[in-house]
């Protein structure tokens, strides 16, 4: 299985070669990985920055504990949820649905108050872990998508979430830095690519209800 190999040929790459950048025409295939992600719904509640700029990436290394995967890398993915979740979301999403199925937007009227009600019965907090979650999802599908370019990546929490949305300017678009994705292509002299994968056992990580 294709997949499998791809997964036991990732890494969570340490050190890439910053002379080394990701073609135009990957990116594009990424972004589809992205947009191609299920989400809750199907409403998408979430943005990605693509961050190539080396000022930018400067910036966001000082608040990520200095890690040099983000300068280094070709490519700096930031996932960001939206922070809050309005009737116009769930309105700007059935606009589109009625658009691309050529159906009238009137037939969807009680599927969208059906959900307006559920998210409009969460807390603000709730919300914002609601659409963080559906975040993780599409980060999911781009280091799959980057595993089978043969790209390299490395998934990472290790920042200043408010210092992120300060840099990037993402309060006043109703954003929240969630996770980034470092991505490019490996250091030969990256030892972490020599590791064995660290894994529970079967045993330990399944419960089978046969
Ligand atoms: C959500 C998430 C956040 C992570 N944050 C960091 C990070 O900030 N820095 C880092 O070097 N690795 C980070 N990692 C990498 C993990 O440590 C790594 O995926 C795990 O140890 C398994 O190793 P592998 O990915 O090489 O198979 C993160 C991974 C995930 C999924």
């Amino acid at each position: 299985m294709t997949l499998i190999d791809n997964l036991e040929w990732r890494y969570a790459t340490k050190k890439f070669d910053p002379s080394k950048k990701v073609s135009a025409q990957h990116i594009e295939l990424l972004k589809r990985a992205i947009q191609l992600s299920p989400s809750s719904y199907g409403l998408q509640l979430y943005k990605i920055l693509i961050i190539e700029d080396s000022t930018i990436k400067e910036q966001l290394k000082s608040v990520s504990f200095g890690q040099s995967q983000v300068t280094d890398a070709s490519h700096v993915f930031v996932f960001c949820n939206y922070v809050k979740v309005t009737d116009e979301d769930i309105d700007a999403y059935f606009s589109l649905k009625s658009q691309i199925e050529q159906v009238n937007i009137s037939d969807f009227k009680g599927y969208s108050d059906f959900i307006k009600a559920d998210v409009n019965s969460r807390t603000l907090a709730e919300k914002n872990q609601w659409t963080s979650n559906q975040t993780y999802l599409a980060f999911g599908n781009l280091l799959n998508a980057c595993s089978e370019l043969k790209i390299d990546a490395c998934p990472m929490e290790g920042f200043n979430t408010i210092a992120y949305n300060k840099i990037l300017g993402l309060d006043k678009l109703g954003l929240n830095a969630t996770v980034i994705a470092a991505i490019g292509y490996r250091s030969e002299q990256d030892n972490s690519q020599n590791t064995s994968k660290v894994r529970k056992p079967m045993e330990n990580l399944f419960i089978e209800h046969k």
